[in-house]
């Protein structure tokens, strides 16, 4: 959706995790395409200038808390903003052997990386469908397709997101509502850094997770940039229809097409020689 495409006047989005990262250059693309954008933070009013795009409206929005989400989107609709494009970008990063994963963390993962975004999105899409118009982007990852040991509770968010997504698409779409998912690779955001880690030190699974984590904090050292995955949101945003999913960086989409070519037993193997698990994440 672009202010001189299918949209008659200047489109509104709302960026979720605008203050950092990928959130951030979608945000700045956003308001360089002629958007009016706003953007979230769990709290804005500690954002520095350089965490600030210039023109971004920046909301509180903490998606831990359901029913903060439902106030933001109340307060967006009082104040009148007509979200016509949400890309569901901010989420956390965690890591863990299933077996050591505290529940309590998971769920709390569960309602930040999926029930938040999707209660987001069932408050704003009743008026994107009134309207005749929308765009909803869920912000992926590579993962959910090739999933990583140590990875699993961050797996499964990633993989319920694009589940809501994918099948969504089907009931929005003929009421010109458009549901896609964008499946970055590594990004070098510095996400290694905020990302939660359990593991029990002398535990059975603590030298495997280890070596994943090495590997995967010099993959995302290494990554593509926030910029390069923005302009691949603004692709699933402008594009009309836009295709149900849209992978970027980490070879992407070339290593999609080998996914779909090869046998899944090799595709395990070929993930885990790179994050190397030969001996520690999968047999033999
Ligand atoms: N970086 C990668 O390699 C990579 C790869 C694949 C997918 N992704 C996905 O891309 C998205 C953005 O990642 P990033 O690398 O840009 O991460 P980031 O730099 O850590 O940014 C995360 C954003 O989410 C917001 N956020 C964090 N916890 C939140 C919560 N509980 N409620 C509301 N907002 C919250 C943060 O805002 P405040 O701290 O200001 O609240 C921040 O703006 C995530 O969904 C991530 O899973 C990243």
């Amino acid at each position: 959706m672009s202010p001189s495409s299918t949209s008659p006047s200047r489109p509104t989005s709302l960026v979720t995790g605008a203050s950092s990262g990928i959130g951030l250059a979608v945000a700045r693309l956003l308001v360089e395409r002629g958007h009016r954008v706003v953007g979230t933070s769990r709290d804005p009013d500690r954002l520095s200038a350089q965490d600030r795009v210039p023109g971004v409206e920046y909301r509180a929005l903490d998606l831990d808390d359901l029913d903060a989400v439902g106030r933001f989107a109340a307060g967006l609709l009082a104040d009148g903003v007509e979200v016509d494009v949400l890309v569901n970008n901010a989420g956390e990063s965690q890591c863990g052997a299933l077996e050591e994963l505290p529940l309590p963390e998971v769920e709390h993962l569960f309602r930040v990386n999926v029930l938040g975004p999707v209660h987001l999105t069932q408050l704003l899409v009743p008026g994107m469908r009134e309207r005749g118009r929308g765009r909803v982007v869920m912000v992926g990852s590579m993962l959910a397709t090739f999933p990583l040991a140590y990875r699993s509770s961050y797996v499964a968010t990633k993989a319920a997101i694009k589940g809501f997504a994918e099948a969504a698409r089907f009931e929005l779409s003929p009421h010109g509502v458009w549901l896609t998912t964008v499946e970055p690779g590594s990004v070098a955001t510095g996400i290694s850094g905020r990302r939660t880690v359990h593991s029990q030190e002398s535990g059975p699974y603590a030298a495997g997770l280890r070596q994943m984590l090495h590997r995967l904090d010099a993959a995302e050292r290494d990554g593509v940039s926030a910029a390069r995955v923005a302009a691949t949101v603004l692709r699933a945003v402008e594009a009309d229809p836009p295709a149900p999913t849209y992978a970027v960086g980490s070879g992407a989409p070339a290593v999609h097409v080998l996914r779909r070519a090869l046998p899944g037993s090799v595709v395990e193997r070929v993930v885990a020689r790179r994050f190397g698990l030969g001996q520690h994440g999968v047999r033999g």
